[in-house]
């Protein structure tokens, strides 16, 4: 009976045969506020599933990290509903790398010991980063060392490590140039295809990438 929600969303839809068949991932209907109970988004409906990238646009101070916090659970100013899969991954926008093991980074949220030094090897190498994969035990501080592009591709590499079911990801591709953005973009959905990934991004160019963009513009409370 879940699967038949209306979608109400004025995005752009590209047929996707994948789509179809794909199970829902995430399911909202909200208005997302500020601590003091001003409206940020109002009546934003997300229907997202299996095999879809969800493309979130809109100028910044809108309300779109506001927005996937909420979705994530870590934003209680909201009403409306929220359904997702137990298993989703927010990565919020500017994260960083804490100092440590490269391998305790990549596993996380799980413990190093989960996976195999292959499975470590295998995620580098999808995300472009072999170089690392000699370096899984060094205890340095990363952030300092690895470039914002690297780092989010360190990032992309826990993605497909952990395999979350639902993946709310904010600027995520933001310090990566088009071609790099692109491709991992795509080695996710093709190592994740029974996953869901929603994009905050003002990058563009990734409208090409998504099955469905939104513009949440059209969200925000009419000025007076
Ligand atoms: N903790 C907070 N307390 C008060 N206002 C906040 C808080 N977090 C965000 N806001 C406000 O919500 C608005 C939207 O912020 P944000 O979701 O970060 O926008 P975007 O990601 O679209 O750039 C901003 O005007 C910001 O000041
Ligand atoms: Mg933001």
């Amino acid at each position: 009976r879940l699967y038949h929600f209306v979608v109400l969303l004025d995005g752009e839809e590209t047929p996707s045969a994948q789509a179809t068949e794909g199970a829902a991932r995430l399911r909202a209907q909200l208005t997302v506020m500020t601590p003091d109970k001003t409206p940020l988004l109002t009546g934003v409906t997300l229907n997202v599933q299996a095999g879809e990238l969800l493309l979130l646009t809109g100028p910044s101070g809108l309300g779109k990290s506001t927005l996937l916090r909420t979705l994530s659970g870590h934003w209680p100013y909201y009403t409306g509903s929220v359904q997702h899969d137990t298993h989703t991954s927010w990565i919020p926008q500017g994260s960083y790398l804490p100092p440590g093991r490269l391998d305790t980074l990549l596993a996380y949220p799980r413990s190093n010991q989960v996976f195999s030094v292959e499975q470590y090897r295998s995620a580098l190498s999808v995300v472009g980063l072999m170089p690392l994969s000699d370096r899984l035990e060094q205890d340095i501080d990363w952030a300092q060392q690895l470039s914002g592009g690297e780092q989010q591709r360190v990032l992309f590499a826990r993605l497909l490590l952990n395999q979350p079911k639902l993946l709310l990801l904010d600027e995520t591709t933001s310090a990566l140039d088009e071609t790099s953005a692109r491709t991992l973009l795509r080695q996710l959905k093709q190592h994740l295809p029974d996953s869901a990934i929603v994009l905050v991004s003002h990058q563009t160019f990734l409208r090409e990438e998504a099955e469905r963009v939104i513009d949440l513009t059209g969200y925000a409370p009419v000025a007076e």
